[in-house]
């Protein structure tokens, strides 16, 4: 079969229509297994989780996940011979009952089962993973990315403090979309700056407090931006970040700004 032909509103990569798949293929740009053990480690990766490896490449974070860390491992990698080097890795260290491989296109595959997802990929595979990551894991799920920052997203503290070969995320814990910024006051009026770190369809800024709970701010907001609102100095009470999730109710996202913080 011809590459397809292309239309003016065509998605595809021009790799794409040449009948090749978007990414670099080599799976030896890989990590250590030291690299990998200390990802695991500030991820907290736990015996009986799920681990997901987005371009598992030859296998070497899945042995190491299921050996050592006794986690079901699934890779995903679009190369058929680094597949079966990566199960005849795990049959050789004995865990070949705990890793499993897919071949396919890693965008597609969706990992709403995972616990733990691994990506080595580099920031054009983070733009398009970012927002699917947000809103198909659960909010305990942890996301590893070996050597790039995923732009916007807010890395865990205590993981930047073990670890130095990358970042790890929670991106679909509520606590972690919003994080209240710098705040100055102006003629009685305090600016509050809050950073926003997923791709929310609606985000409210309520003020709490005085026999009222009013609305000051409602719109879309992406991951990356900041929003300003302003209150009147006089307000005593706290500020709360609430967005629309999945079901389409409203839950609060980080943590209520209190005015003398
Ligand atoms: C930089 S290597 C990382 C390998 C391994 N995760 C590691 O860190 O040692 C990226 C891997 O992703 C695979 N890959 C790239 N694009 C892909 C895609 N669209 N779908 C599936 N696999 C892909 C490549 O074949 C390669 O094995």
């Amino acid at each position: 079969m011809g590459p397809k032909p292309m239309t003016s509103l065509d998605p595809t990569t021009t790799a794409e229509r040449r009948g090749e798949l978007f990414g670099v293929h080599i799976p030896e740009l890989q990590l250590s297994d030291e690299e990998y053990r200390a990802g695991f480690v500030a991820a907290a990766l736990e015996p009986g989780e799920t681990y997901v490896e987005l371009g598992s490449g030859h296998g070497r974070g899945l042995r190491i996940a299921a050996l050592e860390f006794e986690a079901r491992a699934t890779g995903i990698e679009y190369l058929e011979d680094a597949n079966e080097r990566a199960l005849a890795t795990a049959e050789r260290s004995g865990v070949a009952h705990l890793v499993r491989v897919v071949r396919d296109d890693l965008r597609r595959y969706d990992p709403a089962h995972a616990d733990v997802v691994h990506m080595h990929l580099g920031p054009a595979f983070h733009d398009v993973l970012a927002p699917r990551l947000e809103r198909l894991l659960t909010s305990g799920a942890r996301v590893i990315a070996a050597g790039w920052q995923v732009p916007g997203w807010l890395p865990l503290e205590h993981a930047l403090d073990t670890w130095d070969g990358g970042y790890v995320y929670r991106p679909a814990d509520p606590r972690m979309h919003a994080t209240w910024g710098a705040s100055y006051e102006l003629g009685g009026i305090v600016v509050h700056e809050l950073q926003v770190h997923a791709d929310l369809e609606a985000i409210e800024v309520r003020l709490v407090g005085s026999g009222t709970n009013a609305t000051i701010s409602a719109r879309r907001a992406a991951r990356g931006q900041s929003i300003y609102v302003e209150v009147p100095a006089a307000h005593g009470g706290p500020l709360e970040a609430w967005a629309r999730c999945r079901s389409g109710r409203f839950t609060r996202r980080g943590q209520p700004k209190r005015p003398a913080t």
